[in-house]
């Protein structure tokens, strides 16, 4: 599978969309904003350049993409109009918008009108020329190469992308083209050793081409807030993001048996995705050089716990994981697989799962400062 050219959140506004599934997202990055907009605040005051770059990677689509950008303007908004009793200080603000190329850019485009005449009227006290001006546009392609021209970014945001990589690992399959990771999506429980040592490769290498990349996009002493899943120590296997991924096979596994896909086709299907431990991102960090660890910030990931509007909560985690997955899944399994039948079977066991006892992904906060 070409990752970069398969992978995206399924775009439009209809009930499977991430725009209307990433609830979960939302309130994940909600819970860390202070730390974005504190950060923000630093570069910006620290700095205070004319024209300031700003990007989010893997944007993907909906109101969260615009949300967290409304938000940076807005802290930066205040600073300038305190700074303009004393003197008239303005300045641009240049916001990157970053995905891989089949995301549903249309409609962050569309929305694009409204949102900057919002950015002013929603207060009387604002006025646009007491305001940063801001430009926006879209650079589509991947997070794991250049995507910028050098040293025109000053703060760069990422929320829930890194655990992406960019491939599934090559080492998951034989010399015949088999997996080696027969019955599960990711690692688990039964997974042999080569697994998880694939997958941990395949994450150095990834993560160490983002922090080449952004070496030369970033602006010295400025910063990045990455917000991504991770795991707690040393264990792959837990009931954080791995279990998951666990529910996920034993739907799969529901479905090969009633006969409604191939067993075959579940046993060659893994996740290009990786939750990383502190220690091997510290690590990662370390070993490239240019970035320095500032902040290190482990939230737990949490559903409300009732029902909302009807519907459980094994429902709502399982529609965020379908708008995710989507994409990938129907490029493995072609269009014959019934995406409701599996996604309603996972959340009938999520269900089941969360009667009994928590599942709690971890989700990481890493700011790096620009050395
Ligand atoms: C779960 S969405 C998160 C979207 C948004 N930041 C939010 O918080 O709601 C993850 C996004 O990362 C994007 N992504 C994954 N790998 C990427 C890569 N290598 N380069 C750019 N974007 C990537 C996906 O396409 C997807 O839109």
């Amino acid at each position: 599978m070409d990752v970069e050219k398969v992978l995206h959140m399924t775009g439009g506004i209809g009930s499977t969309s991430y725009a209307k599934n990433s609830s979960l997202q939302k309130k994940g990055s909600d819970r860390v904003k202070h730390i974005i907009i504190e950060t923000l605040k630093e570069v910006y005051v620290s700095s205070t350049p004319k024209s300031f770059g700003i990007a989010d990677l893997g944007c993907s689509c909906g109101p969260n993409t615009l949300s967290i950008i409304r938000d940076m303007f807005e802290a930066i908004q205040k600073i300038i109009s305190l700074k303009m009793k004393y003197q008239p200080a303005c300045c641009e603000l240049r916001v990157y918008l970053n995905d891989l190329p089949t995301n549903d850019f249309n409609s962050i485009f569309r929305a694009f009108p409204d949102f900057r005449r919002s950015l002013w009227h929603n207060d009387d006290t604002k006025s646009e020329s007491s305001s940063p001006s801001i430009f926006m546009g879209a650079y589509p392609g991947s997070f794991y190469g250049r995507l910028f021209p050098n040293s025109s970014l000053h703060f760069v945001h990422s929320s829930y992308s890194l655990h992406w990589l960019s491939r599934v690992p090559p080492e998951l399959y034989d010399e015949e083209g088999k997996s080696i990771n027969k019955g599960c999506v990711y690692i688990c429980g039964s997974s042999p050793e080569k697994v998880a040592q694939a997958y941990y490769k395949q994450f150095r290498q990834d993560f160490c081409k983002f922090l080449r990349a952004r070496l030369e996009e970033v602006v010295v002493g400025g910063r990045m807030v990455l917000i991504f899943l991770g795991r707690k120590g040393p264990q792959h296997v837990d009931r954080g993001n791995s279990f998951l991924w666990e529910i996920l096979t034993r739907a799969f596994a529901i479905l090969v048996s009633k006969g409604e896909v191939e067993g075959e086709k579940v046993d060659s299907y893994e996740v290009p995705f990786y939750a990383a431990s502190r220690e091997e991102i510290e690590e990662a960090v370390r070993r490239e050089g240019s970035f320095q660890v500032e902040r290190f910030v482990v939230s737990i990931s949490e559903t409300d716990q009732d029902a909302e509007g009807g519907i459980s909560r094994g429902k709502r985690v399982a529609m965020a994981v379908r708008a995710v997955q989507e994409s990938i899944i129907t490029n493995h399994f072609g269009d014959s697989l019934q995406l409701d039948s599996l996604f309603d079977t996972y959340a009938s066991l999520l269900d089941q799962q969360f009667a009994m006892q928590e599942i709690q992904p971890l989700t990481f906060v890493l700011v790096l400062r620009k050395l």
